[in-house]
């Protein structure tokens, strides 16, 4: 893999691996395993590279809580001046309790509830992206029995090629859940205009994740240009122009990390042509490279004429090898000389753990620690408790600093909402 100084906080230093300045075997005695561990520096860095690609305009990062929302992350985040970007009431819950104010915060999502968008207008944020007429109507309604006035940008989808990695994160083309169809756009602004208890405020997309070309920018930013000239001639004052998340990661397998410079080309001119606020909404590129997950070796075997690694790690820590054949570095903290051909396999219940298959890497034996790289975003927030597995502790690490900021659950946490003598037998 690449040493770019991104990555260079989890790079070996002698054949053993780090995370920032501490031994990443220390980390795991300490911690246990399977654990998360974030780099305080790599998004910093993240934020500072990512702030300097958008000089040249007004604008504001938005975080994507949903690419990562640990409290420590969110924390570092604020305090480097970044906003966030929310999806649902719980993420709305933990933006507020990590301090960020009601301005600092959109709301997106496809099937808000009523009791989340009377959340976010009580709370007064900055931003609504709406997705259909119908939420917008809601929202009307909502935001006249509390007595305000609901701040309203309309997701567009802007029906552009998007190229990714796995279908699964691709949003932005025709016939996608997502946003409103391109052509529907100007009569549901239209209707917002004549609601008393919405502004319309903003136009915005997210045309997909991991987007290794940027023409679906170009293309839907050009589209969104087009759409304000139409609804500016309608009366309506845009105040922001937000273009989503979506910068590309390297994982490792020939990705590259984006091109900001050229990014930087792609929009800032013609968002300064349209004369508003520029909002990003980026996750993946703040959270994947800030991240590793340990994992312990447990067992080698054979079987069938394969190698298998079985760590105590898989698909309720990772799921992205499974659910959309992602590729993430694997390597024991401690080099070895020895590669082999393995499928590296979680202990859940399901010929689909996996964090790797028929990966030539090397070779791993059972107590070896395993570093799965990029796996700071989309992991710790898709992991689940299946089989009654404990979720893992998170850690963040910051030079010769760590601590562990999420426990690891107990078993009693599995159970803990489960009630000690329901009343539901008919009998
Ligand atoms: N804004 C909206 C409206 C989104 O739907 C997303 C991601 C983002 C921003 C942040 O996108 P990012 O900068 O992270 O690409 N679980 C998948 C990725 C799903 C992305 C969903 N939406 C994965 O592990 O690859």
């Amino acid at each position: 893999m690449g040493q770019s100084v991104l990555t260079q906080a989890f790079a070996r230093r002698d054949g053993v691996a780090y995370c920032e300045d501490v031994p990443a075997e220390r980390i795991a005695r300490e911690a246990g395993t399977p654990a998360f561990v974030y780099s305080a520096s790599v998004i910093r860095d993240r934020f500072k590279k990512l702030s300097g690609a958008l000089q040249g305009v007004p604008h504001r990062i938005h975080y994507s809580l949903k690419a990562n929302s640990n409290r420590a992350i969110l924390d570092l985040l604020r305090e480097l001046g970044s906003g966030v970007d929310v999806v649902s009431g719980g993420e709305l819950f933990r933006a507020r309790r990590a301090g960020f104010g009601a301005k600092d915060i959109i709301f997106g999502g496809v099937g808000k509830t009523a009791k989340e968008l009377r959340e976010a207008v009580q709370a007064g944020i900055k931003l609504i992206n709406v997705e259909s007429e119908a939420e917008l109507q809601l929202l009307d309604r909502i935001a006249g029995e509390v007595g305000a006035v609901a701040p309203v940008g309309f997701r567009i989808n802007p029906e552009v090629a998007v190229e990714t990695k796995h279908e699964y994160i691709a949003t932005g083309s025709k016939g996608h859940k997502f946003g409103i169809p391109y052509e529907d756009a100007p009569a549901v602004i239209a209707t917002a205009l004549r609601l008393k208890h919405v502004a319309v405020l903003g136009l915005d997309m997210h045309v997909g994740s991991q987007l290794f070309t940027f023409e679906p920018y170009r293309d839907g930013l050009d589209k969104l240009g087009d759409l304000a000239s139409r609804v500016r001639a309608m009366g309506a004052t845009l105040e922001y122009v937000d273009i989503g998340g979506g910068l590309p990661v390297a994982y490792g397998d020939g990705d590259a990390d984006p091109d900001l410079g050229a990014w930087h080309d792609v929009i800032v001119p013609s968002v300064k042509k349209l004369g508003v606020e520029l909002l990003v909404e980026p996750g993946r590129f703040f959270a994947a490279a800030s991240g590793v997950l340990l994992a312990r070796v447990l067992y080698r075997k054979r079987s069938g004429g394969k190698d298998y690694v079985i760590a105590d790690a898989g698909m309720t820590e990772l799921l992205r090898p499974s659910h959309y054949d992602a590729y993430h570095f694997i390597e024991p903290a401690v080099a070895r000389d020895e590669r082999a051909t393995v499928d590296v396999v979680g202990p859940v219940c399901e010929s689909g753990d996996f964090l790797a298959l028929e990966r030539e890497m090397e070779d791993a034996r059972p107590g070896d620690l395993l570093v799965i790289h990029t796996a700071g975003a989309y992991g710790y927030v898709m992991s689940s408790t299946y089989n009654s597995r404990p979720r893992a502790a998170e850690v963040m690490v910051d030079g010769h600093r760590f601590a562990v900021v999420t426990a690891r659950e107990r078993y009693e946490d599995l159970v803990r909402l489960e009630q000690d003598d329901p009343d539901w037998r008919d009998a």
